[in-house]
């Protein structure tokens, strides 16, 4: 009989066996005896083996000592569909149909630790079933861009939501068993040139901003293995960056896991051996049979191979593999994680604006939906991670759900929708429905069609925004125009009704200086999920209240957002050329090394300069008084609520403030309250306001409640680049209370 490793799959089990007192990432640490008796056993190929693909979404184990394989899956909002082992296409399997969650800036919307907590839970269950021992997410990088490829990926444009986000998404997910590989790390906001571009920023703003979220989920979530980015920061690649892997990650946060390049992006063997990766996704060039050459020229010792393989098993010891004969035996989307996603969809949606329009009345007999996008599924589509849903419920199948018989639901396209840069191959016959371009005017067809039902319906509800092949991996949006005429066709539906509520369907921001005049309501509906259709209708009628709050900005005109402001989005030379996508072009794979080398040091070398430093999303807009469209945490909900008078405290290692908070409407509601923090009398440079606790608080109908709100100490540090340490300013701090970064209701001073 095969020897099969035993492994203690729960923390909870862990802690109790070692008294509970080590930290998460020290957890993993607790078997490194047995680990090491178990390297010692191992030849240099064997252990040179499980530093690289093994499969496109596998790398090796040992069969001979019962080390299993280590499999991935994306990541980062449902377990992706199976693929073939050599690539992405798919291996045709028939029970790999997962539950679609609702993408990260949704879930961001939510401002839910618990829901966080869920949807990770979620995950790593549906992860288990499906035999995968570490999922390719949280995606948890900072939405620096509005046009940014993946904002819908990412979190939140702040690092305080996304770090919380982060870190209960991770808890969740390992909970379950299931290791999570936060990515992508580090300062990866961009897909223009994203496999070559320098990010180049002070260590403030990279302390600050962009590490934050991985920070709290690696030192207080244990995350078990990490993704270095494509990118280079300050100079170096991700993968090979010693600065983030080895002194920060390793040094600083303690982390005792291990690291796999994102797809592609592995650079060297030394690069890679002496600067903290330990597997390279995918291939083996640089972590094969170069590592194994290497050490027989002395350049790398076998001591180093050793160490990058005791911090692979401590994963694979705390993650039990699924048995071949229990994985993929039954459906991977579950009723219960199906709930989750709909939990999430339901306080994701945000209400931006109402002019008494929302909820439906009772009187509407006749509602008018009109845009493709009320009928498009958002599981896949454009490059990288989808869902190969079980079931999606569209917003248009939500809403005649819940009409039911009494009220009729019409519907238009009104718009063509633009379907981007194809993957595979191209139609034979071309739908009338696509457009060719993406600023393709509206059409006048679509347009009467879609007007003749607004003048005849009571209600007219308009889905606009954008697609799953505008925003997409692999490119960021050349603006945030509303496409295909979506402008021209809203305000003629307004001239046709003016009862008129906008839905848009987006991961990211777009610019709504036309649509807003048009449009008496709107709200922010993203791509929700496997009920991403049935939340909204719930919405919309009223059944629940609206309880989202805007994760990031909504710029008036991109021109205001601060990279753009600043001049350093779109890089000001226009170098292109995109690594990634050159390396796998068929005459590049064949290269030698030396003439791939030479290729490679010929490309054009491009920056992207981070001058904004930390203003980033609001923290640029309210410190240089620019007004947005949206503000950042803004959401509208059916009823009101009142913040009563706030007392805060500022003790040794907290400041906390309590204050009362009452539902003052006739249906239950969740409010998300928020508190800001500037520093009136500081020396050292602070944006003018920053957000430093928030809570979701749920109340019935006339409720109140005491909320107290707690900010660590550690929180209210900055990044002294003078010590290059963090420090505490001490004196006066004014916190200020809200319901949005721009609605503020109570302040309260105190001394630190
Ligand atoms: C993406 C990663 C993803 C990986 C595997 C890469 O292109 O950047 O986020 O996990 O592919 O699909």
């Amino acid at each position: 009989m095969k020897k099969t490793l035993l492994f203690i799959a729960s923390a909870a089990l862990l802690a109790q066996a070692c008294g509970g007192s080590l930290s998460p990432q020290d957890k993993l640490t607790v078997h490194d005896k047995e680990i090491n008796a178990l390297i010692a056993q191992m030849t240099l190929e064997e252990k040179v083996n499980m530093l690289h693909s093994k499969t496109n979404m596998s790398s090796a184990g040992v069969e001979r000592l019962g080390i299993a394989d280590m499999n991935y899956a994306d990541g980062p909002f449902g377990i992706r569909e199976e693929g073939q082992p050599n690539g992405f296409m798919s291996a045709g399997w028939t029970l790999d149909s997962a539950t679609y969650f609702p993408t990260g800036s949704a879930l961001a919307a939510t401002w839910s630790e618990e829901l966080a907590y869920k949807y990770g839970s979620g995950m790593g269950k549906e992860a288990r079933l499906r035999g995968k021992d570490v999922i390719l997410g949280p995606a948890v990088n900072i939405q620096r861009l509005p046009v940014g490829g993946r904002t819908y990926e990412y979190l939140s444009e702040d690092p305080i939501l996304s770090a919380a986000l982060a870190l209960r998404y991770t808890e969740g997910c390992q909970d379950e068993g299931t290791a999570v590989c936060i990515k992508h790390f580090a300062v990866n906001n961009q897909e223009t040139n994203r496999g070559s571009v320098n990010a180049i920023l002070s260590e403030r703003t990279l302390r600050e901003i962009y590490l934050k979220p991985f920070e709290r989920a690696i030192i207080e979530g244990g995350a078990m293995s990490v993704m270095p980015a494509y990118n280079k920061v300050n100079g170096e690649y991700c993968s090979e960056n010693e600065h983030l892997l080895n002194e920060i990650l390793r040094g600083e946060w303690g982390f005792k896991g291990f690291t796999v390049s994102d797809w592609g992006g592995t650079h060297s063997t030394m690069g890679a051996m002496l600067h903290g990766l330990n597997v390279q996704m995918t291939g083996s060039n640089y972590l094969g049979q170069p590592v194994i050459d290497s050490i027989a020229t002395g350049a790398l010792t076998e001591e180093m191979v050793d160490e990058k393989v005791r911090q692979i098993l401590r994963v694979r010891y705390a993650i039990e593999a699924v048995p071949a004969d229990v994985a993929n035996t039954v459906m991977t989307s579950q009723p219960e994680c199906q709930d989750i996603a709909r939990q999430v969809a339901e306080k994701s949606i945000v209400l931006l604006k109402n002019e008494g329009v929302l909820p439906i009345k009772a009187d509407v007999r006749k509602i008018a939906v009109i845009g493709q996008n009320a009928v498009l599924k958002t599981q896949s589509g454009g490059m990288g991670a989808g869902v190969k849903a079980l079931y999606e419920v569209t917003p248009l199948e939500g809403i005649q759900r819940r009409a039911g018989e009494g009220i009729t639901v019409t519907y238009a396209p009104g718009y063509k929708n633009f379907p981007g840069r194809r993957w595979g191959p191209a139609p034979t016959v071309k739908d009338p429905l696509e457009a060719s371009a993406i600023d393709e005017p509206a059409d006048p067809k679509l347009v009467a069609e879609a007007v003749a039902l607004a003048k005849e319906a009571d209600l007219v509800i308009f889905f606009g925004g954008t697609n799953k092949n505008i925003e997409t991996e692999g490119s960021d949006r050349k603006n945030i125009d509303l496409p295909c005429g979506q402008e021209e066709l809203v305000k003629a539906l307004y001239e046709a009704n003016r009862n008129l509520a906008t839905v848009l369907i987006s991961g990211g921001p777009t610019d709504l200086r036309v649509l807003e005049p048009a449009s008496p309501a709107i709200v922010q509906g993203w791509w929700n999920g496997t009920e991403g259709g049935t939340a909204l209708a719930e919405v919309l009628f009223g059944d629940i209240a609206p309880s989202g709050k805007l994760p990031f900005t909504f710029p008036a005109k991109l021109e205001d957002s601060p990279a753009y402001a600043m001049g350093n989005f779109p890089d000001p030379n226009g170098a292109g050329g995109d690594l990634f996508t050159l390396m796998f072009r068929p005459d590049v794979l064949s290269m030698t090394p030396a003439e791939r080398q030479a290729f490679i040091d010929s490309l054009p070398k491009p920056e992207s300069h981070y001058t904004e430093e930390f203003y980033v999303g609001y923290r640029w807009f309210d410190s240089k008084e620019v007004k947005p469209m949206y503000a950042f945490g803004h959401g509208l909900s059916y009823v009101s609520f009142t913040y009563g008078p706030m007392s805060a405290l500022a003790g040794k290692d907290a400041v906390k403030v309590s204050f009362s908070l009452t539902n003052e409407g006739a249906m239950p509601a969740d409010e998300v309250v928020q508190l800001y923090v500037s520093r009136p009398e500081a020396r050292v440079e602070w944006p003018v306001k920053e957000l430093k606790a928030f809570q979701r608080v749920s109340l019935g109908a006339g409720e109140t409640k005491t909320v107290t709100l707690t900010v660590p100490m550690k929180e209210l540090r900055y990044w002294n680049e003078a010590t290059n340490a963090w420090d505490l300013e001490h004196g006066k701090l004014l916190l200020q209370l809200g319901s949005a970064s721009d609605d503020i209701r109570e302040t309260a001073e105190v001394t630190i």
